[in-house]
């Protein structure tokens, strides 16, 4: 009997995010302000575990996207299900990094402590609370791979850093779903690329459902499952493949858009910002 030989066995990444369960799902949502509409119409499904680029010009309503489904901000119209129900303010299931978050570059706190603020008196009894906090708040630095940073103090941090204590600040309670609103706005194009990666481990190793709001797509593109894309108070959602070209995008501004591949094979968007309100980055 001849022996076979050894064969590394294949392990999936996961199931198929299209296999999954949809965990938010839009149904003709229309937001606004007072009488002021920014956005309507819009139907979309995300399914548990895929990795979504939030796009658009300056004021398309990026932002307002995510404060409605944290509960901070009502339809207009429409509907709107988040991890199988209504949206509803303080979803521990959802870790949330905001587009201006409050640090004061002055603070003293070191990272360990700023990251358990993610969980401090939410989650365990009194007796546990200070080590069960040090135990999970040390977890989550080791998730973003900044051990090193625990006793840094969260003021002298790089901005690439900065971002990666946020994430674990996210990260703490094991949420299902990641919030990310601009979080490469201020990197260099190396710790973007950087930060994606470590955004798309964690997607793929925990299944976290993630939206990303971005200003440039081709640090993502790569690792994207889906792409929601806003401007001229509409929404064109689907993989990068279909939202990203001249087409999509030329009837979602109405006025003709030419996606381009610069010689580094970049995409270039040419065209929209007249009707869009705003420029991207
Ligand atoms: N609380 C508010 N009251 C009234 N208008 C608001 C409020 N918050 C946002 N807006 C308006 O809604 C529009 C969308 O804002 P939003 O912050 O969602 O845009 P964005 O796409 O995130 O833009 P940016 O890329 O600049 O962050 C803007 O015109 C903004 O002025
Ligand atoms: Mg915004």
């Amino acid at each position: 009997m001849s022996a076979r030989p050894y064969v590394e066995p294949v392990v999936p990444i996961g199931p198929e995010p299209s296999d999954e369960p949809s965990v938010i799902r839009a149904d003709h949502l229309e937001v606004g302000y007072r009488d002021r509409v920014i956005w309507s119409d819009a139907s979309f499904e995300v399914r548990r575990g895929e990795f979504v680029a939030v796009i658009g010009p300056n004021g398309a309503g990026k932002t307002t996207l995510f404060r409605m489904m944290l509960g901070l901000q009502r339809p207009l119209r429409g509907t709107l299900s988040v991890l199988g129900r209504s949206p509803r303010r303080g979803n521990p299931l959802i870790g949330y990094v905001p587009q201006r978050h409050s640090i004061d570059i002055d603070t003293h706190i070191d990272c360990e402590s700023f990251v358990r603020l993610g969980v401090s008196g939410t989650r365990w009894g009194p007796g546990l609370a200070r080590r069960a906090e040090h135990e999970a708040a040390a977890a989550a630095l080791e998730s973003v791979g900044a051990t090193d940073l625990a006793h840094a103090c969260v003021g002298t941090l790089s901005g690439g850093e900065l971002q990666r204590i946020f994430l674990a600040e996210a990260m703490i309670g094991h949420p299902e779903m990641l919030l990310l609103d601009e979080p490469l706005s201020n990197l260099d194009l190396r710790r973007s690329r950087d930060l994606v990666a470590l955004v798309s481990r964690l997607v793929r190793s925990r299944n976290v459902t993630t939206l990303l709001v971005a200003h440039d797509i081709n640090p993502l593109i790569q690792c994207l499952d889906k792409v929601i894309y806003i401007a001229n108070g509409r929404m064109a959602t689907g993989s990068p493949d279909t939202v990203l070209t001249s087409e999509t995008l030329s009837a979602l501004y109405g006025v003709p858009v030419e996606v381009l591949r610069d010689s580094r094979n970049n995409l270039v968007i040419v065209g929209g910002e007249e009707s869009g309100g705003g420029e991207h980055g």
